[in-house]
């Protein structure tokens, strides 16, 4: 299965890509996970993509599409892209690159999502310094405040999550994200679900929309 998720920042295409990919032996390739990587160890990358993402821009479409056409090179079974494409331009380049390697896309998955909800989630949105682990101080709240409970390492915030940042990527989103809908609509690819709920719930939601077989409890659910 070849998937892409589609939707606006918080509708949870990251929190459902990781499950189902653990559920069904994907590969999950985010591009905003690769380039918070890249800056993090301040790579070539990470220096030309920073300047785009601290101001909640989208990073320029030939970096992006040789980034992800090197990984998919490498990729043998099924992936799940969450975060691209993210644009026409890059849709395109996605589509042509699959046509050569003979491994076309099985479905684009839309979350839909109210903007408050989603802004409500990425406010509450932290990850550990040290391991990386996410939490939610609303939704997943640490067992204790500030510190993971992996490790022990501090929280802290995405730099891209404060609120003006998360504003401009809503508006980047409106302008260059949603016409994808109507690109993947036209190829018959197009999967919609309701983002609101429960994780579990949506987890469902994006296994039916897919016709994968019913969740079953995994041992020790
Ligand atoms: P990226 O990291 O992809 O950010 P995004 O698309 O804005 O996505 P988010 O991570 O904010 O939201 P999500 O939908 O994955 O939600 P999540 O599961 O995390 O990109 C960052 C930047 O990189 C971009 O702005 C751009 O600059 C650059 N970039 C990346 N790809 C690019 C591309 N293709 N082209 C150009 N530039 C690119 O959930 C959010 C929160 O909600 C979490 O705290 C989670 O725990 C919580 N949550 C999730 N589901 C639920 C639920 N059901 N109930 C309650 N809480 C929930």
């Amino acid at each position: 299965m070849r998937l892409v998720l589609l939707g606006p920042p918080g509708a949870g295409k990251g929190t459902q890509a990781k499950e189902l990919s653990k559920r069904h032996g994907l590969v999950h390739v985010a591009t905003g996970d690769i380039f918070r990587w890249n800056v993090k160890h301040e790579t070539e990358l990470g220096k030309i993509a920073q300047s785009y993402m601290e101001k909640g821009d989208l990073v320029p479409d030939d970096v992006v599409v040789r980034m992800v056409v090197e990984r998919l090179e490498r990729i043998e079974g099924g992936f799940i892209l969450d975060g691209f494409p993210r644009t026409v331009p890059q849709a395109v380049a996605l589509e042509e690159n699959l046509e050569k390697l003979e491994r076309p896309l099985t479905a684009a998955v839309y979350f839909h999502i109210e903007e408050e909800i989603a802004v409500k989630r990425i406010s509450g949105r932290r990850s550990c310094s040290n391991c990386g682990t996410p939490y939610n101080v609303e939704f997943d709240p640490p067992r204790v405040e500030g510190v993971c409970d992996v490790c022990g390492g501090e929280l802290v915030q995405r730099a891209d999550d404060r609120e003006e940042t998360v504003r401009r990527r809503f508006e980047v989103y409106e302008q260059s994200t949603t016409p994808l809908r109507h690109f993947y609509a036209e190829r018959d690819l197009l999967r919609e679900i309701d983002a609101d709920g429960e994780g579990e719930e949506v987890a469902r939601r994006l296994e039916d929309s897919l016709d994968l077989p019913a969740r079953s409890a995994a041992p020790g659910e």
